[in-house]
C-alpha cells in the first residue's frame, strides 16, 4: 500500500484471547442476579460504561461519558476528520454476552493495536459505546446513537419506562445531562463514515463454513405499543356470546400479525410483550397492551405489511366489539451500506479470513442511526446456530480474534485510501 501505510502483522490469537476475556468481564455486569440484563441507564449500564472508559484510555484514548450516556473514547487529534467505530452495551432482557458488546470490544483492541503500531492516520478514531441500541426500557428509537448522528428527537426525554421513571429523570440519576442531549451531534462535514463489527445473529456464516460476512444492508423495522379494551366480567357468569374479551382478541391478532410476517417473503412480524389486565383466573380480560415488531428487507413491503396489520386488527377488534389503538414508537428506513466500506470490509477479510459472504441484516443496529450523519459499514460474525437475544448466543476465540483482525486491517486500507485521496 501507499503512503507508507502497510499492513501490519497482527497476532489474531492474542485478539481472541483478549476480546473474550474482555467480554465476560463485561457479560457479569448485570442488574439480574442470574441473568445478564443491562438495560439503558440502569446501575449495570453505569458501571459497564465505567469499565468500557477504562478500557478506552488504557488503549490510548481521551475518553469519556457523555450526556446521554454513550462512552466516548477518542483517539488521534481533537479536531479534524473523524472515523467512528463502535456498537451498543446496553442488552435485552436475559441476555448473550456478544450481541453489541462484541462490537464495542473490537474497536477498543483495533485502537490499542494500532497505537501499538505508533501509527499516525489521517484521521482521529472515535470509539463509541451506544447505551439505548435495544430500546426494551424506554420506547424510542436508537436515541443515545441519534444524539450523536444528529437525529434526538426532544419529546424522548419526557417517555416513561415500565416503572413511570421518565427518560429525563433517569438520564439525572446516571449522571448525564438531558439539556446538553441534542448538542452532541457531530458535524457530518468532518465525519468520515462509521464502522460496526457485531455477530451475525443468523445462520448464514456457520451455513457456509465462514468466521466472517460483509453486510449489504439493514432492514426496515417498526414498532408499536397497542392496547385493546374490551370489558372486564364474570368468568363464571357471562355467556360466551356476550363477552368482550380483550385477551382473546388479542390472540386473533397475534395470529393475524404472525401470518401477515410469514406471507411477506423476507418480512417478519413479531408480538414479543403482552400484558392482560386485571390478570385473574376467573376475571374475563378487561385490557390487554401488547407490542408489535414488524421488518422487511425494504420500505414498501413493509408499508404493505403495516397496512394489512393495521386493517387485520380493526376488523378484529370491530367484530369483537373492543377498541384498538396502536401507538408507534419506533420507524427506521432500510438503511444500505456504503459501497467503499463494504469493500474496505471485503478486502481485510479476503486478506485475512478467506471468502467472506455478503449478507443482509434483519436485525436493527446503530448504524442505522449513524447512517444519518455519515457512510456505514458492517462486519458480521458467525454465532453458534444463528442464536442471539438468548443466554445461549455464542461465537469461538479464534473467530473473535479473526473479526478483530479484519476490523483493524480494514481500519489500514481506509487509512491509506485517505491519505492516497489528500496526496
Ligand atoms: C436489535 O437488536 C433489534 O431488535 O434488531
Ligand atoms: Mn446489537
Ligand atoms: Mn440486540
Amino acid at each position: 500500500m501507499g503512503n507508507g501505510i502497510a499492513t501490519g502483522s497482527t497476532d489474531i490469537a492474542a485478539l481472541g484471547a483478549r476480546a473474550m476475556a474482555m467480554l465476560d468481564t463485561l457479560g457479569a455486569i448485570s442488574d439480574a442476579p442470574d441473568n445478564l440484563t443491562r438495560l439503558y441507564l440502569s446501575p449495570a449500564h453505569r458501571r459497564a460504561a465505567h469499565q468500557v472508559r477504562d478500557w478506552m484510555e488504557a488503549a490510548g484514548c481521551e475518553a469519556h461519558i457523555d450526556a446521554a450516556g454513550n462512552v466516548v473514547g477518542r483517539y488521534g487529534p481533537a479536531e479534524g476528520p473523524v472515523l467512528y467505530c463502535g456498537s451498543h452495551i446496553d442488552t435485552v432482557i436475559d441476555a448473550g454476552r456478544f450481541d453489541g458488546s462484541l462490537g464495542v470490544v473490537a474497536a477498543i483492541l483495533a485502537v490499542e493495536a494500532l497505537a501499538g503500531e505508533g501509527r499516525v492516520l489521517p484521521f482521529a478514531i472515535e470509539i463509541l459505546a451506544f447505551g439505548d441500541e435495544e430500546n426494551v426500557r424506554f420506547p424510542t428509537s436508537l436515541s443515545s446513537t441519534q444524539a450523536i448522528a444528529g437525529g434526538y428527537d426532544p419529546r424522548w426525554l419526557d417517555v416513561v419506562d415500565g416503572d413511570g421513571v421518565s427518560l429525563a429523570q433517569a438520564l439525572r440519576e446516571f449522571g448525564g445531562d438531558p439539556d446538553a442531549v441534542t448538542g452532541l451531534a457531530r458535524d457530518p462535514a468532518q465525519a468520515l463514515g462509521y464502522l460496526e463489527l457485531h455477530i451475525e445473529q443468523g445462520p448464514v456464516l456457520e451455513r457456509a463454513d465462514l468466521p466472517v460476512g460483509v453486510v449489504t444492508a439493514i432492514a426496515a423495522a417498526w414498532r408499536a405499543d397497542c392496547v385493546l379494551r374490551g370489558q372486564a366480567g364474570h368468568a363464571g357468569t357471562v355467556p360466551m356470546g356476550l363477552r368482550r374479551d380483550a385477551l382473546s382478541g388479542a390472540a386473533e391478532m397475534i395470529a393475524a400479525i404472525e401470518g401477515i410476517g410469514a406471507q411477506h417473503e423476507g418480512g417478519v412480524a413479531t408480538v414479543g410483550r403482552i400484558a392482560a389486565v386485571p390478570g385473574a383466573v376467573n376475571v374475563i380480560p378487561g385490557e390487554v397492551r401488547f407490542s408489535i415488531d414488524a421488518r422487511a428487507p425494504g420500505d414498501a413491503m413493509l408499508a404493505t405489511m403495516l397496512a394489512e396489520i393495521d386493517a387485520a386488527c380493526k376488523s378484529i377488534a370491530e367484530r369483537r366489539g373492543l377498541a384498538f389503538t396502536q401507538a408507534p414508537f419506533m420507524r427506521a428506513p432500510a438503511t444500505p451500506m456504503a459501497e467503499p466500506l463494504q469493500q474496505a470490509f471485503a478486502a481485510a477479510a479476503h486478506a485475512i479470513a478467506g471468502d467472506a459472504p455478503l449478507i443482509p441484516s434483519g436485525a436493527g443496529h446503530d448504524a442505522v442511526a449513524m447512517a444519518r450523519l455519515c457512510p456505514v459499514g458492517m462486519l458480521f460474525v458467525r454465532c453458534a446456530g444463528g442464536i442471539s437475544h438468548n443466554p445461549a448466543e455464542s461465537i469461538t476465540q479464534a473467530d473473535a480474534g479473526c473479526a478483530v483482525a479484519v476490523l483493524i486491517e480494514a481500519i489500514r486500507r481506509i487509512a491509506a485510501d485517505q491519505a492516497a485521496a489528500r496526496g
